[in-house]
């Protein structure tokens, strides 16, 4: 089969929760496994998008850093993928303009991304307009910024959460329009096909009918990656199950304990309906002490590695640094390419 060209992107949000591993990062280092040597692997921290909410510069800079030990800590290998800041590469926002020059507003209009952002702005009665206001016009780009992320390095395969589907398929479509304004001898961009990733949706421990989320402003509703073995003991134990005898997988009708066994069975490479089924005559106490105990193995290592990988700043620098120049031979490519369709 023709080669693979794989992206995705994190924003640096600092310490990833289990949620994010689980769910997102962990899939990235799947990846990297499964991968055909011909395959090309980019993973990028997006900068550009975080500002999109007030940032405290400081903390931004360190998110920024602490990602990047995150993604080393978890096994993203920077020989063998290209891991870099987007915010090192001009390109991104350079596509991303000539890309809102082609982009309906109509169909920026209907992401549901931005449909809540304005939904939470509402005020009851107000105009659309007054809403808006409220609102940056970053936060309305954003999918546009998304787009030129994937098609500036005419990635084929985007791994993202489900919550992402409708801004591959924007992306697709920005291809398509490009495509079919700016004909060359054949189509410049490929339509990337968006990667449902077999994630993992994993739950708040405080109140399990909300995800794992860094949002909330319960510290003991998540745990961190970088939590101590005392700490998720702790978190776990103080987890909201129920008082039903015995352990079984419902999502639906026991959301605390099926969150627990979710987290089980991916901290052991397991089968969650196995799993249930070895806890069936087992209490809850039982469950949360082996919970505890797998997440910290599972968490051990990597935990680990980030201790000493996020003090090692100037081979982080150095990994940057690479990656950038790596990312921008390939991207610079793609923009004189553009640019000379357009007459630029
Ligand atoms: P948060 O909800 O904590 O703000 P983000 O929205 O920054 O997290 O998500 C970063 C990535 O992690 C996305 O790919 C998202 O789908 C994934 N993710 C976030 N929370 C969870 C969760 N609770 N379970 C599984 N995946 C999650
Ligand atoms: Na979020």
């Amino acid at each position: 089969r023709p080669s693979r060209v794989i992206l995705s992107g994190i924003q640096p949000t600092g310490i990833p929760h289990l949620g994010n591993y689980l769910g997102a990062l962990s899939n990235w280092v799947k990846l990297q496994k499964s991968a055909q040597p011909e395959d090309k692997l980019l993973f990028s921290i997006v900068g550009w998008h975080a500002l999109t909410l007030p940032q405290d510069p400081a903390a931004l800079l360190a998110a920024r850093n602490d990602m990047l030990a995150v993604l080393l800590a978890i096994g993203i290998d920077p020989n063998r993928s290209i891991l870099f800041h987007q915010d090192h590469n001009p390109h991104h926002t350079e596509l991303s303009w000539i890309l809102s020059c082609i982009a309906p507003m109509g169909k920026l209009r209907r992401m549901t991304t931005w449909k809540s952002r304005l939904a939470a702005a509402r005020n009851s009665g107000s105009e659309d307009e007054v809403d808006e206001s409220m609102l940056n016009a970053g936060l309305f780009m954003y999918p546009v910024l998304q787009a030129a992320d994937v098609l500036v390095y005419k990635a084929t395969h985007v791994p993202v959460g489900d919550d992402q589907q409708q801004h591959i398929e924007l992306t697709r479509d920005l291809a398509d329009i490009f495509n079919r304004t700016y004909k060359g001898t054949s189509p410049l961009f490929p339509l990337p096909t968006y990667v449902n990733t077999p994630s993992k949706r994993i739950l708040s421990l405080k109140d399990p009918t909300s995800k794992m989320s860094k949002s909330s402003p319960d510290v003991q509703s998540r745990i961190l990656l970088t939590d101590t073995a005392s700490q998720i003991q702790s978190k776990i134990r103080a987890a909201v199950t129920d008082s039903i005898q015995g352990i079984t997988y419902d999502p639906e009708g026991r959301p605390g304990t099926s969150n627990l066994l979710t987290i089980l069975a991916a901290c052991t490479d397991s089968d969650v309906i196995q799993v249930a089924k070895a806890y069936e005559s087992q209490g809850h106490g039982t469950l949360k002490r082996d919970v505890a105990e797998a997440v910290e193995e599972f968490l051990k290592k990597p935990r680990a590695q980030f201790d000493r990988i996020r003090l090692e700043t100037t081979y982080l620098d150095e990994v940057a640094r690479r990656g950038a120049t790596r990312a921008i031979e390939h991207s610079k490519v793609t923009m004189m390419e553009v640019k000379t369709r357009l007459g630029l």
